[in-house]
């Protein structure tokens, strides 16, 4: 049996702008996904989704996209939470080649679901470390990067960017720009996560904003603003001023709310953050509900979060610089 995990992740600055090329610096935080993993004599994956929704399930099935599982959740919940660890599955048995490795899954995280904190890709990410470990194989943390991406791509429809999987494989402050992936460095910062509950939908989401680019010049403009802000933000947090990273990423925020991915309880807890003294706040991932980040070496944000409508928890996330681990 072998357990691993792996961490979810903010973005300081770039969201939908990467989707156009420009750069992206998402960085870990200590909230982790853990998924345990055992051989079984069969080819059957038995998964027991513990946090993955509201209720939790499991499934008994043997993978692949021809059965439908035997539960009493909805179908569309059980293929989002299955889906991905089937595709990491797949991954484990192709890198280890053993396509008939049968597992019983366990999956335990403390990241909420579909809030832009990269929840999918730490399950995605643990999943393929645990699995080839358990049948006799350490891979490099550059593959597993590359095959939780490609199995995200698997089941998000070819829309995925490789920010999430790598920041989750490597832990840290990474900068993403395309294909190309590498560690940054950064400082100690004061992260505080303000949560509404919901989830926004990224690929309505991204949408909007392709058509808004498409629409006005000035959008299109404001994409490139947006990756302006990024390679300063990069030069701010070598340097480790963490009051001009705030300012930064109040300005990122402005620009994403004017691309039409914040939200009503996004702003309002981007504002109570401001409003007790936070360096700095904005959204963090797709957007539209979900999650805010906030730089505060203060209480004072989590304490205003926690009593902001709308917000549901609030909690200080330190940077983790562990990315996949065995626990
Ligand atoms: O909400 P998340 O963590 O899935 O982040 C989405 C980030 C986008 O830039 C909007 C889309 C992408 O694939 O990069």
């Amino acid at each position: 049996m072998i357990v691993s995990s792996a961490p979810g992740k903010v973005y300081l600055f770039g969201e939908h702008a990467v989707v156009y090329g420009e750069p992206a610096v998402p960085c870990a935080i200590e909230r982790r996904a853990t998924v345990t993993v055992e051989s079984r004599d069969d080819d059957r994956l038995r998964v027991n989704a513990k946090d993955l929704s509201l209720n939790g399930f499991t499934v008994e099935y043997s993978g692949g996209t021809d059965e439908t599982p035997d539960v009493n959740v909805s179908e569309s919940l059980v293929r989002a939470g299955v889906g991905y660890i089937d595709a990491s599955i797949e991954q484990a048995r192709d890198a280890t080649d053993t396509p008939d490795a049968g597992f019983d899954i366990t999956v335990e995280s403390d990241i909420p679901l579909g809030a832009g904190l990269g929840s999918s890709a730490a399950v995605t990410v643990a999943t393929i470390d645990a699995a080839s470990r358990e049948l006799g194989v350490e891979l490099p943390t550059d593959e597993i990067a590359d095959r939780a991406y490609r199995a995200e791509l698997a089941v998000q429809d070819g829309e995925a960017s490789r920010a999430d999987t790598f920041c989750s494989a490597t832990g840290g402050a990474v900068r993403v720009e395309g294909d190309d992936c590498r560690a940054i460095e950064a400082p100690d910062l004061p992260i505080v996560v303000g949560f509404d509950g919901g989830a926004g939908d990224t690929g309505k989401l991204v949408a909007g904003v392709r058509a808004l680019r498409e629409k006005y010049e000035f959008a299109t403009d404001t994409v490139e603003s947006v990756g302006d802000i990024v390679r300063r933000g990069e030069r701010v947090l070598a340097e480790g001023d963490v009051d001009e990273l705030g300012r930064l990423m109040d300005f990122n925020h402005g620009l994403l709310e004017a691309l039409g991915v914040s939200s009503r309880s996004l702003d309002n807890m981007v504002w109570a953050a401001r409003d007790a003294g936070a360096l700095g706040a904005k959204l963090t991932g797709a957007g539209g509900g979900g999650c805010i980040v906030a730089l505060d070496p203060t209480d004072e944000t989590k304490t205003a979060l926690r009593f902001t409508p709308g917000c549901e928890d609030a909690f200080r996330a330190e940077l983790d610089t562990e990315g996949v681990r065995v626990e």
